[in-house]
């Protein structure tokens, strides 16, 4: 079975019209998308497109890997019901608040009294600031002050929703305000960094939130949406709060193997919010983490066998890591399966890799899972992603800048797929 959807996948053809080329960054940040940035995000157009294709009004759509919420959102838009579940309790935090709308004049009222509170800081305002030697790695004092009193002032809003939109602001700032290399994702420090200033940064922010509430609210009112209900949990993609046999559409892009470590990427937040103390067991519950686990593996897949084998004879411990990540999805499989209705859908948006030289078949080890529990193929997409920044490279003869399109280079942008499986 693994030939055939290897050679399925292979003879698939880009479908340009999933490239969503024409859309600039303010279609893909729309309405509340853009709070907060999340690293491997998808689009909301691709959402959209399926949610319209395959599920109608009234209908529940889970993303068990629901990241920073763009799932939710756009189910929300189209008056579909939605559940969202990921381990990151940041996730969870930016999620909260981008599903739910409030009423613009409340939140300015909200704002003005909370801005005048922060214009009144100064060198002795007395600040409770945190003791945790991880913020002092992170944050130089005067920073330290300015966020501590924020921080406090949020925590002492009473309305929940308020505060968790003030707080999804405040988690988005960390990163600029302290010393963390800018560029990057991977906890590196930059000594020289001169942080921004936490509190104008935070107004900037704020402001930048309130029109998307703002437009948002507008929206889901004029659609009569503003009740229709979505929720979010902080749970492990196999133990999702659903019902057996309820779910239309399961829309879903999932980790990748040892790519980011969102435990790490979201520590500024976590520390804050005091989500963990201990980072290496927050890690663990992360699927694709480089955490291993060597026990009861079920892979489920001749070629995620095959893909071991090649990896072991390479590099036992990335074999490790891989042969766990595969085994985990296959578990998440099944849970989805759990939970959709006969004739229900899941559109795994995912990409291949490659590791120490080998591929990492992604797409084509899903499929073979996701036939093998019982679900079949509907459709597959194969999609462009394409980069608004293209690279540039040298030119082999000349040595001289070139554009990674010119005739010569046989560039291709980053591919990946939409696999379609119905239950
Ligand atoms: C590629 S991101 C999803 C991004 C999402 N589509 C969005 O638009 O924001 C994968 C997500 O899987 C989550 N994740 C990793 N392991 C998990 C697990 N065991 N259970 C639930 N979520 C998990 C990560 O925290 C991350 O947010």
């Amino acid at each position: 079975m693994s030939q055939t959807i290897i050679s399925l996948l292979n003879k698939t053809k880009i479908d340009y019209s999933w490239s969503f080329s024409d859309k600039t960054r303010k279609d893909t940040a729309y309405i509340t998308h853009g709070y907060h940035r999340y690293p491997a995000k998808f689009i909301p157009q691709i959402v959209s497109r399926l949610a319209e294709k395959y599920t109608s009004k009234g209908d529940l759509i889970v993303d068990p890997f629901g990241g920073c919420g763009t799932t939710l959102v756009e189910s929300k838009v189209m008056g579909r019901l939605s559940i969202g579940v990921d381990i990151n309790p940041v996730a969870v935090l930016i999620t909260k608040a981008k599903i739910t709308p409030i009423d613009p004049k409340k939140v300015e009222r909200v704002f003005t009294a909370l801005k005048g509170k922060l214009d009144t800081y100064n060198k002795d305002t007395k600040v409770k600031a945190p003791e945790h030697e991880r913020i002092d790695y992170w944050f130089k004092p005067e920073e330290k002050r300015k966020l501590a009193f924020i921080f406090t002032e949020i925590l002492k809003l009473r309305d929940r929703d308020i505060r968790d939109f003030f707080y999804c602001g405040f988690s988005n700032i960390l990163k600029n305000c302290s010393i963390w290399l800018q560029k990057s994702n991977k906890p590196t420090r930059d000594l020289i960094k001169k942080p921004s200033d936490p509190i104008q940064t935070f107004f900037k922010q704020v402001k930048m939130m309130m029109r998307g509430n703002a437009r948002f609210y507008e929206l889901s009112k004029q659609r009569n949406h503003l009740e229709v209900p979505s929720q979010v949990y902080c749970t492990d993609a196999r133990t999702i709060p659903v019902k057996d046999n309820a779910v239309s559409l399961v829309v879903t892009s999932p980790p990748y193997v040892t790519s980011y470590e969102y435990a790490d990427l979201h520590q500024l937040t976590a520390l804050w919010m005091e989500y963990t103390k201990d980072l290496s067991d927050f890690r663990k519950r992360f699927i694709g983490t480089s955490y291993h686990n060597k026990k009861d593996l079920v892979l489920n897949s001749v070629l995620a066998e095959k893909i071991r084998n090649e990896l072991l004879g390479k590099d036992k411990k990335t074999a490790e890591e891989v042969s766990t990540y595969f085994s985990e999805m296959n578990q998440v499989f099944a849970e989805m399966k759990r939970m959709l209705k006969k004739g229900g859908k899941t559109c795994i948006v995912i990409g291949n890799t490659s590791l120490k030289g080998v591929e990492i078949l992604n797409a084509e080890v899903f499929a073979e899972q996701l036939q093998n529990l019982g679900l079949k193929i509907l459709n597959i997409i194969k999609r462009e992603i394409p980069s608004k920044n293209l690279p540039s490279v040298r030119d082999e003869k000349t040595g001289r800048f070139a554009r990674i399109t010119d005739k010569n280079k046989t560039y291709a942008y980053p591919t990946e797929y939409i696999l379609v499986m119905e239950k």
